[in-house]
């Protein structure tokens, strides 16, 4: 049943997209049968060092905080795992490259682990075989032409800097500059591609406000500012480094990625819930924007302000728990990426916190301070293998012409996007996820939204973090019980390899597994399998919902 209604939406879908190329051609747009990324559009795909390496104490590798809070507090992880061996790509890295050729991206993420690179944190040792890793690799994938785009930290803190208070110690700045001047040195001959670090909003909220990612401080309202606060310095003073010493030589890029759902009004026609959206993008995407991308600098006036207020109000004084940039500090921070790289995976409904901000948060809080609930509790958005991605693609839209329109028109590396399952080869709802974001990401582009590449999450199923290994978002196929974790490309992997080879979608474009795949696919364990099927039974029958939406929408 739920085979049928796919065809019929998928039909809808293709007869929606024949008249929106119709529309174009009679405005004067180059007439063809599918709507086409830019010529020189960045295609790639991603990963990072804690979720794919492995290795943890390989050669001389340090302790990261990852490896610390997952072997101290294994209780904190939904399957007690940790990424000790994980995809062992710190072994099977050749292979990695050999699946990003297959999927004929142009580009491929990936991150640095500074505790191989630096076991304790500091200078005073170098890892030779942690440097010796990451150069390797970028010859390979050089070898091959394929960019490599270098995230110099995804959340892999040496367990050492976090003793002395991590990212809100202000010490944080010179540390993360020393690592940071390091690996520009060692690789900034052949990476022309870097941002600085990866997602803010969570290295600072769920590390140190709420009991989630590492080191889960679980401390409200306070120290994930005073990180944010830092962090932006730290960021900037790299960037000023790089422009300085390395860019005028090395001519490459660094820029930043930032996070968010977006916040979409429960009841648009709520001035109340529009409040509350333009609030929550302020504070999710704002909290580091503004000071670098908007016009003037400094966080967003709502967050200084709310801040400042509600701070007074319980009684911390005249100091803002939201601490203050000088003028100085606001002038260094402003205008430094070269782009504004983003990651976005779903949407959530979003309302004021109740009656004076008086609703379900601690105070203070981030959230309190934020003063918005965000549920999607009620929506027919097609569900995923996470409990917290559902599939909304006008979501992607919206965010995307936020950014477009709110720091006038920055170029907008989609740095990460994907979906989950929970296993199988035959991800046809994965399919179906990129197909959506993708043609969103287009409406974008359409609409002036300058969207200069699009990087796919993930190269292959990876750890997880707090989900272990209990929620995939791979292009490929790991077996973790394999001693060589063998890799396998998923229906997803040919159709994703098809979208980046013709710069288009092919809606109908839908494998059947081919041989190899078949026989892998045979000694799946039955949970991985049947867990597939039903997602992609269910995901089916709400994609048949979202795309009614869809099409009303465009219409
Ligand atoms: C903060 O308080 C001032 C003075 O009471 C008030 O004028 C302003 O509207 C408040 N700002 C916010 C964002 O709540
Ligand atoms: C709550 O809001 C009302 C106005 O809607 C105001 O009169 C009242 O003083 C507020 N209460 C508190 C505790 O701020
Ligand atoms: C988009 O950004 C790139 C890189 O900054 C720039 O070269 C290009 O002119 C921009 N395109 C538009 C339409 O603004
Ligand atoms: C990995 O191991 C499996 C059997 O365990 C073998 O079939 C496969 O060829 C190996 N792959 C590589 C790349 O070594």
């Amino acid at each position: 049943m739920w085979q049928m209604l796919l065809k019929i939406t998928l039909l809808a879908l293709a007869l929606e997209q024949s008249s929106r190329c119709a529309a174009a051609a009679t405005l004067g747009s180059p007439t063809s049968n599918a709507r086409h990324f830019p010529n020189d559009f960045l295609w790639g795909v991603g990963s990072s060092s804690y979720q794919i390496e492995g290795g943890w104490n390989a050669d001389d590798k340090g302790e990261s905080i990852w490896d610390y809070m997952t072997h101290k507090n294994p209780e904190k992880i939904v399957d007690q795992s940790n990424g000790d061996i994980t995809a062992d790509s710190y072994h099977q890295w050749r292979r990695d490259v050999e699946m990003v050729r297959e999927l004929h991206v142009t580009t491929y993420r990936f991150s640095l682990s500074w505790p191989r690179i630096m076991p304790g944190g500091y200078m005073n040792q170098v890892s030779t075989a942690g440097i010796k890793y990451y150069s390797n690799l970028i010859d390979e994938l050089l070898k091959y032409n394929i960019t490599p785009m270098v995230t110099i930290y995804h959340w892999e803190l040496p367990q050492r800097l976090q003793e002395l208070g991590g990212w809100t110690n202000p010490e944080i700045i010179p540390l993360f500059k020393d690592y940071a001047r390091l690996v520009l040195e060692m690789y900034g001959d052949r990476v022309k591609l870097w941002t600085t670090i990866n997602e803010p909003w969570h290295v600072c909220e769920h590390g140190y406000g709420v009991d989630y990612m590492a080191p889960s401080y679980n401390f409200p309202g306070i120290p994930a500012y005073l990180c944010g606060h830092n962090l932006l310095k730290a960021h900037a003073e790299v960037v000023h480094m790089y422009r300085e010493h390395f860019q005028p030589r090395q001519a490459g890029r660094i820029g930043i990625t930032l996070d968010t759902s977006w916040p979409e009004p429960r009841n648009p026609d709520s001035a109340e819930d529009r409040e509350a959206s333009d609030r929550a993008v302020q504070f999710y995407v704002g909290w580091f924007a503004h000071p670098i991308f908007s016009k003037h600098g400094n966080y967003p006036k709502i967050m200084i302000e709310r801040i400042r207020n509600l701070s007074k109000q319980q009684g911390f004084g005249a100091r803002s728990r939201l601490p203050e940039f000088t003028n100085e500090e606001i002038h260094r921070i402003r205008g430094t990426s070269d782009f504004f790289g983003i990651n976005s995976y779903t949407s959530n409904l979003v309302t004021p916190n109740g009656h004076n901000n008086t609703g379900k948060f601690p105070v203070p809080s981030f959230n309190h301070d934020m003063g918005v609930v965000e549920s999607q509790a009620g929506v027919d958005w097609p569900g995923s293998g996470s409990f917290w991605l559902k599939v909304y693609p006008k979501g992607m839209y919206n965010l995307l012409m936020w950014i477009h329109r709110e720091y006038n028109g920055p170029e907008i590396i989609v740095t990460e996007n994907g979906v989950s399952d929970r296993g199988g080869l035959e991800d046809y709802a994965r399919v179906d996820y990129h197909n959506l974001y993708l043609s969103a990401v287009l409406d974008a582009i359409e609409d002036g939204a300058n969207v200069s590449g699009y990087i796919a999450w993930s190269l292959m199923d990876s750890y997880e973090w707090k989900a272990g290994y209990t929620e995939k978002f791979g292009l490929y196929h790991v077996d973790f019980s394999a001693p060589n974790r063998t890799r396998t490309p998923k229906i997803s992997a040919r159709v994703f390899a098809n979208i980046c080879k013709t710069n288009a979608i092919d809606w109908s474009y839908r494998p059947a597994l081919d041989e190899h795949q078949l026989v892998v696919a045979a000694r799946l364990p039955a949970l991985e399998t049947e867990a597939a099927a039903n997602a992609a039974a269910t995901f089916s029958w709400s994609l048949a919902l979202l795309l009614g939406v869809v099409l009303a929408w465009h219409s």
